[in-house]
């Protein structure tokens, strides 16, 4: 089919396309560049190609990208031969890592494999151009990346600052290693540098049968080692699709490095061919290639016009440095306000190294404060400070003043020319989804998951009816909840969702909240109430103690909508069999089942019919119990509340949906007939 295409494109375009296309064409399933000279790769951003054909994927400006595909799909069918024909491939590249400085660049190059390349929405640093905290991780991204990572990101569980990791779906490798090679004749591994500036061939192999993927990395002098540097056994069944794009994708962060890519070859079917080292394009000349004495002058002159430049300049930079917005009215919420000078040095200069995660609407690091030896978070929300600060003020302070031990403090705010930052109390034990979701931690048991449960219960009821005002939070999920240093669940982020509502991202522009958790009427209304944070509330009871997501494109049809999948099962009398397998059968009966009817309940289409937090938090703590509900037989699929306030004859169905490609909208669509 591939062929086919080309053969087409080929025809039209005629004499414009580079005679390596026909080559390509000819035989197929591989291809091998020396140099790219009159390639026709797709490139992106900052991506260039030189005049002697070396690849410049990035330069050294900071937190940039750059992107060169391979310009058509490969067929790595498996439908075509009937789900039985292996696709093994391999591929060879020589890339170079030139840093800005001598011993600090980055971020990195990703070998990628994906099914398009269309990588809007990617971000640069940490996820390398190919993803972004959204779409991190999600199966449905069909992605495979092989990745140089010169920058060890702690929330990515990054494990070096010079290694190599397999990424499938998500910038958090499920296999890494320092970046080493066996030498043969010593029988020993020696340790590479990613940004030594040298010329580095990798060799990137698959075999479909013995489901190995292996990476070798050594210096361009050497012959491919005997020992892969790793050797993970990885099944790509349902991560690779039948047409997918391979290509580099580069980025740079704080810091940054020139990557090129020097030489590639690739073969969809069988062994690539072998690089021959002496046709690759040479480097531009390096600062380090310069002769010593020359070096010398030119560093001292450089010096001495740096000094100059330096103090004249020193008060100027660090006055534009620490500057923030501070107008009149602030003033009475003087206490909370940090300064900028502070939390900057709190957070080393908000180094990427700090970076616990970019959750909801910002990046936050950690930091320490200088005064107390404080731990904080600091969260830096991009806004535009003209649109309706100082009301977004008062209501974070007015948060500020919010005092539950299930919420997470939050202690002062920030303010500079498109930045708010956000101070709060740090919480060592990080968010729950991560501890919830990600393979190879330790699972969470049930009585912390029910402790948490129930700490999340009255966190919210706090906020909808103990304080003295009405508060939404609008964004109830499993990765705004956090754990303090005893594992209590502690709500994060309240208040927020409601400023960006008001449009004052760019970003969002959307229904605010996530998909899975809306509940139906907001997406019709708009309007958030305090039944749609129970709507979502109720989906998180779900993720609890199912231990997944409330939407898993990737399941089957049946299990893909969780509130669906606990339904139907409640209706055949096997409600537990929903439960997270990897509690391995160890929780109470009686309190799974509690938290599964209840996740329905509160997710039931119609507002009215959805308890209120108070309820809620007495039928979790035993202190009343919950009505009776019968799930629904016959030919409507439903859920009948028997004894609730408002009796009618409900029934409730699930309409799935299919359109979660872009993951933009389309929760549960849900449909309710009531006879009264
Ligand atoms: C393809 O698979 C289907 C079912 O899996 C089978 O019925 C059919 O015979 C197979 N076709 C070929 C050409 O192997
Ligand atoms: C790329 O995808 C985005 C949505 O993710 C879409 O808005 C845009 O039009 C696409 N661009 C191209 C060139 O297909
Ligand atoms: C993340 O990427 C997806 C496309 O892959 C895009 O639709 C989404 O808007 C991005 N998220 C953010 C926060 O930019
Ligand atoms: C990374 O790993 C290499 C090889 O094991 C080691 O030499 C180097 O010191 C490590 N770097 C860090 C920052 O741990
Ligand atoms: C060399 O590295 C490989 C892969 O990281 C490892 O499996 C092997 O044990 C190491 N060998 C020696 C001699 O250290
Ligand atoms: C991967 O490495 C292992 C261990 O050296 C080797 O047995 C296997 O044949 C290699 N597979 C491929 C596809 O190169
Ligand atoms: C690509 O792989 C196939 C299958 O192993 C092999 O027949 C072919 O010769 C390879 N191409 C080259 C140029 O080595």
């Amino acid at each position: 089919m591939m062929v086919a295409s080309i053969k087409l494109l080929l025809f039209l375009l005629g004499p414009f396309v580079s005679l390596k296309l026909l080559a390509l064409a000819q035989e197929e399933n591989q291809f091998i560049y020396h140099g790219f000279t009159g390639a026709n790769l797709l490139l992106n951003e900052l991506a260039k190609i030189h005049p002697n054909g070396l690849l410049q994927l990035t330069d050294t400006s900071k937190r940039q990208i750059g992107r060169a595909f391979f310009p058509f799909p490969f067929q790595f069918s498996t439908s075509l031969f009937n789900n039985s024909r292996p696709f093994s491939f391999s591929t060879q590249f020589v890339f170079a890592m030139v840093p800005e400085l001598p011993t600090l660049g980055g971020q990195g190059i990703a070998f990628t494999v994906s099914p398009s390349v269309n990588f809007t929405g990617a971000f640069a640093t940490q996820y390398l151009g190919i993803l972004n905290f959204t779409s991190n991780g999600l199966s449905s991204n069909h992605l495979l990346a092989v990745e140089l990572d010169a920058v060890p990101s702690p929330d990515l569980k990054d494990i070096n600052d010079s290694h190599v990791g397999i990424d499938v779906n998500s910038v958090i490798s499920i296999d890494s290693a320092p970046v080493t090679y066996f030498s043969d004749e010593e029988k020993k591994n020696k340790s590479l540098t990613l940004i030594s500036g040298d010329m580095m061939h990798v060799w990137i192999d698959y075999d479909e049968v013995e489901k190995l993927l292996n990476v070798t990395v050594a210096p361009i002098t050497r012959t491919k080692p005997t020992l892969p540097l790793l050797s993970t056994s990885l099944d790509l069944f349902s991560v690779i699709l039948d047409s997918m794009y391979v290509g580099f994708s580069s980025s740079t962060g704080a810091v940054a490095s020139s990557n090129y890519i020097l030489g590639w070859s690739f073969n969809r079917s069988g062994q690539a061919q072998s690089l021959d080292v002496s046709k690759l394009p040479s480097l531009p000349p390096q600062r380090k290639s310069r002769k010593p004495y020359l070096r010398a002058a030119v560093s001292a002159i450089a010096a001495i016009i740096l000094l100059l430049a330096i103090s004249g300049a020193a008060y100027i930079i660090r006055r534009k440095k620490y500057e923030e917005l501070r107008e009149d009215w602030e003033q009475e919420y003087g206490p909370q306000r940090f300064s900028y000078k502070d939390l900057y040095n709190a957070t080393k200069g908000f180094a990427d190294r700090e970076l616990l995660g970019s959750g909801g609407f910002g990046m936050v690091y950690r930091g320490v404060l200088p005064s107390s030896n404080m731990q904080v978070a600091v969260k830096k929300v991009s806004h535009d400070s003209r649109q309706g600060t100082k009301e977004f003020v008062a209501e974070i302070v007015s948060m500020g003043r919010l005092r539950h031990r299930n919420l997470v403090q939050l202690l002062g705010y920030c303010r500079r020319k498109r930045e708010l930052l956000l101070v709060y109390d740090y919480m060592p034990n990080g968010s729950l989804d991560k501890l919830l979701f990600r393979n190879g931690t330790p699972i969470l048991n049930w009585v912390l998951r029910y402790q948490i449960v129930r700490g999340v219960a009255s966190a919210l009821l706090y906020l909808h009816e103990e304080w003295e005002q009405v508060v939404l939070h609008r964004d109830v999920k499993a990765s705004n909840i956090l754990l303090d240093g005893d594992f209590n669940g502690r709500l994060g982020d309240f208040g927020l969702a409601k400023f960006y509502d008001r449009g004052a991202n760019p970003q969002t522009t959307r229904v605010v909240g996530t998909v899975g958790y809306i509940a139906p009427e907001v997406t019709r209304t708009g309007r958030a109430t305090t039944s749609s944070d129970v709507f979502a509330f109720g989906a998180f009871m779900l993720e609890m103690a199912c231990g997944r997501k409330p939407i898993e494109p990737e399941q089957s049809a049946e299990k893909m909508i969780l509130v669906d999948w606990v339904l139907d099962s409640w209706k055949i009398g096997d409600i537990l069999r929903t439960c997270d397998p990897r509690l391995e059968g160890n929780y109470v009966v009686e309190e799974m089942e509690l938290v599964l009817k209840l996740g329905l309940l509160c997710s039931f289409p119609t507002p009215a019919a959805r308890p209120i937090m108070s309820q809620i938090s007495q039928y979790l703590d035993g202190n009343a119990s919950m009505p009776e509900m019968l799930p629904l037989d016959g030919a409507n699929i439903g859920l009948m509340p028997v004894s609730h306030e408002e009796p009618g004859d409900c029934t409730l169905s699930f309409h799935r949906s299919n359109d979660y490609s872009n993951n933009s909208f389309s929760s549960t669509d849900s449909i309710l007939s009531c006879g009264r």
